[in-house]
């Protein structure tokens, strides 16, 4: 028998939600991907690729069209200059990338800071890298506790972790927060990962407070994103890392042993769309806004409270009017009972936190959410 490294780690919620919606024929609303189709070109240029023979290994750090796309879309949307060869690496998701950048940074008994709610991968990722996960929860308005995050800095933190757009609470980081972040990363001399798979998925007219705008943070940071996100993709995990040439040659250690490098089709498609349609990710707040909107309206007169949501394609509902029910048997029960897969917000934290919260995602057609709404009104 095998000693495991994760005892404590079992299926994850996306998929046991995922498949209670399809035992008992729900709406799925849990797991964070589209029920409409990617761009059209998209698909036509993947076909393209395969019938050309374009079916081979692609270079590890990716293909060079696709990091000269990603440089300049980062010059474009951030006016950040960046180099497509030494600090740009395609990887197999931003799952992918979160592990190699987790893994070139923790060594054994270091610790790295994550804010719970935190996405899932952090923490194992963490363990299996022999560090310890530290988890500050967020306050009561999914904002970053300062006082709480010097207070848990010490000798052996080496890295944090941040995520915004956030998925699950829909908050995003202001330029006020990232400029106190900053501070503590130069002080302290740590390093920051930076998740930004929700980049271009902002509402409101509010600019995502990405590492590239911040120099001297982005000088210690790993930026990690996810054409799952911005293309409608989530099933081809294309995804990729920026930072700076010191950074990207340990990460690039661990990607190249990890997958080596990732699918060339989807590779040489995606830059090819970058290129024709950057309209693609430069219309996504718009284009989700509408969804996160009807999504709202229709909730109207349900007896859901509708917390903020500035960003990332999920809306989080507060059901206390509704039941009392714990937030893993309400998920559970509204899939059961009433036909809408959702995930509860407590699987997200490290310790036990009830709030009466579940997430609904809405990158969904309008059908999808109207249908759903009308079931969620019933409640
Ligand atoms: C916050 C966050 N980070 C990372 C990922 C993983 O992205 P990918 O599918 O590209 O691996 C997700 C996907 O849901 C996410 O929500």
């Amino acid at each position: 028998m095998i000693n495991s490294k994760l005892p404590d780690v079992g299926t994850t919620i996306f998929t046991s939600m995922s498949k209670l919606a399809s035992e008992t024929n729900a709406i799925n609303l849990s797991q964070g991907f589209p029920d409409f189709q990617c761009h059209p070109y998209l698909k036509e240029r993947v076909d393209h690729y395969v019938r050309n023979d374009l079916n081979q290994y692609a270079p590890m750090s990716g293909l060079p069209a696709l990091c000269d796309q990603i440089a300049r879309k980062t010059a474009q949307h951030y006016q950040r200059a960046i180099d497509s060869m030494s600090e740009v690496t395609v990887t197999s998701g931003a799952t992918e990338a979160l592990f190699a950048a987790i893994n070139a940074v923790v060594n054994v008994g270091d610790e790295a800071i994550v804010f719970d709610p935190a996405y899932d991968s952090y923490d194992p990722a963490i363990r299996l890298a022999g560090g310890r996960a530290v988890h500050i929860p967020l306050n009561n308005k999914f904002e970053i506790d300062f006082q709480r995050l010097d207070e848990s800095i010490n000798s052996r933190t080496k890295l944090i972790i941040i995520n915004s757009p956030h998925n699950p609470t829909g908050s995003v980081l202001t330029q006020e927060q990232m400029e106190l972040l900053q501070q503590r990363v130069l002080k302290h001399n740590l390093i920051l990962i930076s998740d930004e798979v929700y980049e271009h998925i902002i509402f409101d007219g509010l600019q995502h407070q990405s590492v590239n705008l911040y120099p001297d943070l982005a000088e210690r940071s790993f930026i990690i994103s996810s054409f799952g996100k911005t293309l409608h993709t989530t099933g081809w995990k294309v995804g990729y890392c920026i930072a700076p040439q010191n950074l990207t040659v340990e990460f690039r250690k661990i990607h190249q042993y990890l997958t080596f490098c990732t699918s060339t089709p989807l590779q040489a498609a995606i830059a090819d769309m970058l290129e024709v349609h950057p309209e693609a990710w430069q219309q996504l707040p718009e284009f989700y806004q509408q969804k996160r909107d009807h999504l709202r309206k229709a909730l109207e007169p349900s007896r859901l409270e509708l917390l903020d949501c500035s960003g990332t394609y999920f809306q989080l509902v507060n059901y206390s009017a509704v039941s009392k029910l714990s937030e893993l048997e309400f998920a559970q029960w509204l899939t059961q009972h009433h036909g809408v897969a959702v995930i509860p917000i407590s699987v997200f934290y490290s310790e036990e936190k009830q709030q009466s919260l579940a997430r609904l995602c809405f990158a969904k057609n309008e059908e999808t959410l109207t249908k759903s709404a009308e079931r969620l009104c019933q409640l």
